[in-house]
C-alpha cells in the first residue's frame, strides 16, 4: 500500500490521500495550462518584426503582455544617445494607440525608472507604474518595459517574476530591432552617398555641355533678334520667331542644368516651391510630353516657401516624376497631375507637393519597401531603386516627409510635406488636403 501511494506521488506529482486527488490533479492541469500560455506568450514576443518601428514594437509587445499580466497600459522606454524615448501604448477599449516623447535619460537605475515614472504619471496621473529594466548580454540597461495599472490590480510575487523573465527574452529582440535600425540607417547613407556621386558625375557633364551650348546660343538668339527685327512682316518672320523661340527655350534649359549641377545649390535659402516645381518641369518636362503624358499643374493660391536647398528639393521632383512617366509607359491616356497646397496640422504648417499619376500603381506587398535603398522593380539598366531612398532622406534632412498611397493599375500619388518657411503665410493661403482629389 505504502509503495503504490508513493508510486501515485512519483507519477502525477501530487501529494494527497486518494479523496483530494481529482481537485489536485484539475489544479495542476490547470497550473500547466498557464505556464503553457506564458510559454507560448514568451515566445510570440522573441518573434516581433525586425523591422517594426517602435510604435509597432510597443504595441505589439502589450498585446501579448496582456494575455498573461493584469494592466491597464503599456509603455516601452529605450535609451538613445543622452535621451530616454518612451513608446506609451493605450488601451481605448477597441485597439492600442501608440504616443511619445523623450526626456533626459540617467545613469543610474533607480534615478532613471523614478524619472520615468514621473513623466509618465504626467500623462496618466491615475495610475501606478511598474518598470523592469532591459538590458544586453552585457547587462547593461538600455531600456525599461513599463506596465500601468490601478491601485487594485498590483501584481502578485509570481507575476513580478514572470514580468522580469520576459524582459530578458524582449530584451534580445528590442536589441536586435535597434540593430536592424542603425545597419538600414548605414546602408541608408551609403546610398545616398551612390546617388550624390552619381548625380555629381552627370552634373559635371551637364555643366559642361551646358557651357559649351552657351555660346552658340547666344549667337542664334541674337542674330535671330537682328533678322527679326529687320524682317518686320515679311513672309519668313514667322519663321525666325520660331527659331528664336525654340532658342529661347534651349537657354532655359541650359540655365536650369546649371543650377542643377552647382554645388553651391546645396547651400539652404528660402525657396518657393512652385518655382522649383517650374524648374523640374523645365528639365524634363519635354522629355515627359514628347513620351504622350499629359501634365498638369496644379499651383496653391499662396505662393508658399520653405527653407532648404532648392537643388536637392528639385531631385525630389523631378525623381517623383520620372517613376511616374515609368509608371505611365504604354499606356494610352496617360496624366500626370502635380500640386501645390498648404497643409496645416496640430504642430505647424507645410508646403505641401503632391505628384499623381493613373499608372500601373504599386502592388501592396511592395509598398512598404519602395523607399527602402535598392528596391526596384525595373530592368536593371533602367532603375538603381535609389531615387526614393535619396528623396526621403532629403526630406527628412528638411524636417519634411514623403509618403505614398497607391492602388494597382489605378493610380501612385505621393506626398512631400516641407515645413513652411514663415508661418504667417498661412493665412493667406487656402488648406487643402493632400489626400483629396
Ligand atoms: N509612380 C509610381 N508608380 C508605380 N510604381 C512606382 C512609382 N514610383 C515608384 N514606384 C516603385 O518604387 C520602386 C522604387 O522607386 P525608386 O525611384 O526608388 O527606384 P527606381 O525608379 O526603380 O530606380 P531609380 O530611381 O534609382 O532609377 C520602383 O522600382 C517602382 O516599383
Ligand atoms: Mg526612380
Amino acid at each position: 500500500m505504502y509503495r503504490k501511494q508513493e508510486i501515485l506521488e512519483k507519477l502525477t506529482g501530487i501529494q494527497s490521500s486518494r479523496k483530494s486527488y481529482y481537485s489536485e490533479l484539475i489544479y495542476l492541469v490547470e497550473e500547466m495550462k498557464k505556464k503553457n500560455n506564458q510559454l507560448a506568450v514568451i515566445n510570440q514576443l522573441t518573434q516581433i518584426q525586425i523591422n517594426a518601428t517602435w510604435p509597432e514594437t510597443s504595441i505589439a509587445i502589450a498585446t501579448q503582455l496582456q494575455l498573461i499580466l493584469p494592466f491597464e497600459h503599456f509603455a516601452l522606454s529605450l535609451q538613445q544617445g543622452s535621451a530616454l524615448s518612451t513608446y506609451l501604448s493605450r488601451w481605448n477599449g477597441e485597439e492600442w494607440q501608440c504616443q511619445s516623447w523623450q526626456h533626459t535619460a540617467s545613469t543610474d537605475l533607480a534615478q532613471a525608472a523614478q524619472r520615468l515614472h514621473d513623466s509618465i504619471s504626467e500623462v496618466l496621473p491615475q495610475h501606478l507604474a511598474t518598470s523592469v529594466p532591459l538590458q544586453n548580454l552585457r547587462k547593461q540597461t538600455f531600456g525599461f518595459l513599463t506596465i500601468l495599472h490601478h491601485e487594485g490590480q498590483q501584481l502578485s510575487k509570481e507575476e513580478s517574476e514572470l514580468f522580469q523573465l520576459t524582459a530578458s527574452h524582449v530584451g534580445v529582440c528590442v536589441e536586435n530591432i535597434l540593430l536592424f535600425h542603425d545597419l538600414s540607417e548605414k546602408v541608408k547613407i551609403e546610398a545616398q552617398l551612390v546617388q550624390s556621386a552619381k548625380m555629381a558625375a552627370i552634373g559635371e557633364i551637364a555643366a559642361g555641355i551646358a557651357h559649351e551650348l552657351n555660346s552658340p546660343l547666344t549667337a542664334i538668339l541674337g542674330n535671330s533678334q537682328l533678322l527679326l527685327r529687320e524682317m518686320g512682316t515679311s513672309e519668313a518672320a514667322p519663321l525666325m520667331n520660331d527659331i528664336y523661340r525654340c532658342g529661347v527655350r534651349c537657354k532655359k534649359i541650359i540655365q536650369n542644368l546649371l543650377t542643377f549641377s552647382r554645388q553651391e545649390e546645396y547651400q539652404f535659402e528660402e525657396v518657393f516651391l512652385d518655382d522649383v516645381v517650374e524648374d523640374a518641369l523645365g528639365l524634363i518636362g519635354y522629355q515627359l510630353t514628347v513620351s504622350g503624358l499629359s501634365i498638369q499643374f496644379e499651383q496653391a493660391p499662396a505662393k508658399l516657401s520653405f527653407y532648404g536647398s532648392r537643388h536637392q528639393i528639385e531631385q525630389i521632383v523631378i525623381n517623383l516624376l520620372l517613376n511616374a512617366r515609368d509608371a505611365l509607359a504604354g499606356q494610352q491616356d496617360g496624366r500626370i497631375t502635380i500640386r501645390t497646397f498648404l497643409h496645416k496640422d496640430e504642430n505647424r504648417s507645410y508646403a505641401g507637393l503632391s505628384v499623381h499619376d493613373n499608372g500601373m500603381g504599386i502592388l501592396p506587398e511592395h509598398l512598404p519597401q519602395i523607399f527602402q535603398p535598392f528596391f526596384s522593380t525595373k530592368d536593371r539598366s533602367k532603375g538603381t531603386g535609389l531615387g526614393l531612398s535619396v528623396s526621403l532622406g532629403i526630406a527628412a534632412a528638411h524636417g519634411g516627409k514623403l509618403w505614398a498611397q497607391s492602388e494597382s493599375n489605378q493610380y501612385s500619388l505621393f506626398t512631400l510635406l516641407l515645413p513652411l518657411s514663415f508661418d504667417e503665410e498661412v493665412d493667406h493661403g487656402e488648406e487643402t488636403d493632400p489626400d483629396s482629389r
